[in-house]
């Protein structure tokens, strides 16, 4: 495909939750954004519940569920991360995921991968400093962060309607931030 065509590119992204909550709300933003899809983007889920890392286990050794965590971003153009702040940092097990993604070293999947981050908290600060971690973390594995204004969703427990998220000036903020992201994957797409 020429350099012309790829404004009408097909795009794959892959939704990351740092919640593994069954109700969770970072998911509901996720699915949110899948609903408020329209043709052309495909985001899908991946499964971030790895085992604790552990460089033992890293190499020729990697088990199946790391293996295919791996893959699954290999595959895809661009992620899309939603997360809320555990103890004013990224919770555990998103910084697990990510821990693993990040190797081998230098050769990581996440190198030159576009990455949307989208925070929440029932409280008014969004998962700011969330946000600020998830940044300097992707920075150390050469992702390629989604530059602009930072998707910060306070006050998510009073967004959620029947267990959807449903703040529209949210999901239009957001939404404007996927359309940039989908743009910089179709510069910068899967190998
Ligand atoms: C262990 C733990 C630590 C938390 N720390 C923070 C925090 O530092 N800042 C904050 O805004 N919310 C904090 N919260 C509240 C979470 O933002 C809230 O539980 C949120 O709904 C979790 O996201 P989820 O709905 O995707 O599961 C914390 C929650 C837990 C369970």
């Amino acid at each position: 495909m020429s350099m012309l065509d790829q404004s009408s590119r097909f795009v794959r992204l892959l939704g990351l939750s740092g919640s593994i909550r069954s109700a969770s709300y970072s998911v509901a933003i996720l699915q949110a954004l899948q609903a408020a899809l329209g043709p052309g983007i495909k985001l899908e889920m991946a499964d971030v519940r790895l085992p604790l890392y552990n460089e033992d286990e890293d190499g020729e050794n990697t088990g199946a569920a790391v293996q295919a965590f791996r893959q699954a971003i290999a595959q895809v153009d661009g992620l899309v991360i939603s997360t809320p702040e555990y103890n004013h940092g990224i919770p555990g097990v998103l910084k697990n995921a990510l821990d693993w993604a990040s190797r081998p070293s230098g050769k990581s999947v996440l190198k030159d991968k576009p990455v949307m981050i989208i925070t929440n908290s029932p409280g008014l600060t969004g998962g700011v400093r969330a946000q600020a971690q998830m940044n300097e973390t992707l920075l150390s594995v050469s992702a390629i962060i989604l530059p602009g204004r930072q998707i910060v969703i306070s006050n998510v427990a009073g967004k959620i309607k029947d267990g959807k998220f449903a703040d529209e000036v949210n999901i239009e903020f957001a939404m404007a931030a996927l359309h940039r992201l989908v743009d910089l994957c179709r510069l910068h797409p899967a190998a």
